[in-house]
């Protein structure tokens, strides 16, 4: 029955650090490990831990179905929690199972595993026994909607997904079943990003065909199946094998992933990376910041942005990831989050740029020269690039209408 008590322990670069302990009734309780308490160069799990004194956060009062937002945001939502809750045999509303099954691969250099043993309570499993048919689960979770793979690069090109989705050092994106050409318009915006020097990691379009392993059963790629192309993005979280720690500005800000477009706005962001991080931190989310509302980015909410801990202390902004152009698919008047006071695209102006650096604490100057260089950069770039990116003429079309309508000279 539910009442049984289990436990999780959270372990950070495989060191126990934590545990999540059902209470039952679906009730969870999150607690550090006296270890990690007492340990005065402790690695940082997350910045939402730690008081207004900076010291780390003890107490904590149990959730109900869901987990702490921490957690939650560690699972993916809608169809791709739908997905792999279905293929575990578990109900997808009940976080602490869900992250038992998925906590083998998740985002950054947390694993989570059961305290006492491999096996789900029998009363969990969703009748996974009686289907047969059913592939083994995947130990693997990454937030965000879209149907997405940890995968493995092959010597001879190529990309494999491996049986358990666990382990890959690539995520691949499948293209999606309800807007055209989303891969080519990621791996087009990532590109233009790189070319303007923000810091974005290994990408690659490839057909679908090119990658083994891609589960039954997942989708159809639209009218264009033979054609359709994926987009491959290496991970900045895992290098030579090793896990490096990163979490989202939802987890920062303890806001649960349905809330991510609500609840802070880019100045707040902007505000945690100029008090934990470098200039150059500043300058990277001033580009960033300019660059997705030129290409009419309406989707950079607050699970869209991290920060990693290269020396497993100290933030500072992560690499880039998820830049599409969404004005094509879903015109759009407004951004995602509002800058400073508003969030409507007609008024991204300097002034707008001015309020957010003094609301975040940032070097004014800074922000409003990054910001006029990022302008000049992305008009010069776009004009050499665009034809030699896989866009389509109504994308062009679309992007250039909406870059005329952005109040930033
Ligand atoms: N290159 C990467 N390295 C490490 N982690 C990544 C990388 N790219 C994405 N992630 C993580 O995976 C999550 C999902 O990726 P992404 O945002 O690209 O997917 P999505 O499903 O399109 O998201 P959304 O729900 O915003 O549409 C991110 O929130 C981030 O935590
Ligand atoms: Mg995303």
């Amino acid at each position: 029955m539910t009442n049984h008590v289990s436990t999780l322990n959270v372990l950070l670069y495989g060191e126990p650090i934590a545990t999540i302990t059902h209470v039952g009734n679906d009730r969870t309780l999150f607690a550090f490990n006296d270890a990690y308490m007492n340990n005065e160069s402790r690695p940082v799990l997350g910045l939402g831990f730690k008081d207004s004194l900076g010291d780390l956060l003890t107490e904590f009062k149990p959730t109900q179905t869901k987990l702490t937002p921490f957690f939650s945001n560690l699972l993916p939502e809608e169809t791709m929690r739908n997905y792999l809750a279905e293929r575990a045999g578990v109900n997808p509303a009940r976080e602490f199972f869900l992250l038992w099954m998925l906590g083998q691969d998740l985002a950054g250099a947390i694993t989570v595993e059961p305290a006492d043993g491999e096996m789900l309570p029998s009363n969990i499993r969703q009748g996974i026994e009686e289907k047969m048919t059913h592939e083994a689960p995947m130990r693997f979770s990454l937030a965000g909607v879209q149907l997405k793979f940890s995968a493995v690069q092959q010597s001879n090109s190529g990309l494999t997904i491996p049986a358990t989705g666990q382990g890959g050092s690539w995520i691949v994106k499948l293209p999606s079943s309800r807007f055209d050409g989303v891969p080519e318009n990621e791996y087009s915006m990532m590109t233009l990003a790189r070319q303007l020097g923000m810091d974005v990691p290994a990408i690659q379009l490839l057909p679908i065909n090119q990658i083994a392993n891609i589960p039954a059963g997942i989708g159809k790629f639209g009218a264009y199946f033979d054609k359709a192309q994926a987009f491959a993005i290496k991970r900045f979280d895992r290098a030579d094998g090793q896990a490096i720690h990163i979490e989202d500005f939802a987890q920062i800000f303890g806001v649960y992933p349905q809330d991510k477009y609500k609840k802070a706005s880019m100045a707040n962001i902007a505000q945690v990376i100029g008090i934990e991080g470098q200039e150059a931190d500043i300058t990277e989310f001033t580009r960033r910041l300019v660059f997705n509302t030129l290409i009419g980015n309406a989707d950079m909410h607050l699970k869209n942005w991290s920060v990693i801990y290269k020396d497993k202390r100290t933030a500072s902004i992560a690499p880039a990831y998820d830049f599409v152009s969404t004005i094509p698919y879903l015109p759009d008047d407004s951004a995602s989050l509002k800058v400073s006071r508003s969030k409507k695209f007609s008024d991204f102006t300097l002034d707008e740029l001015s309020h957010l650096a003094a609301k975040a604490m940032l070097p004014e100057k800074l922000v409003l020269d990054t910001a006029k260089q990022t302008v000049a950069d992305f008009h010069e770039i776009w004009a050499k690039e665009k034809h030699h990116l896989p866009l389509t003429k109504s994308m062009i079309n679309a992007i250039e209408e909406h870059v005329q309508s952005i109040p930033l000279r």
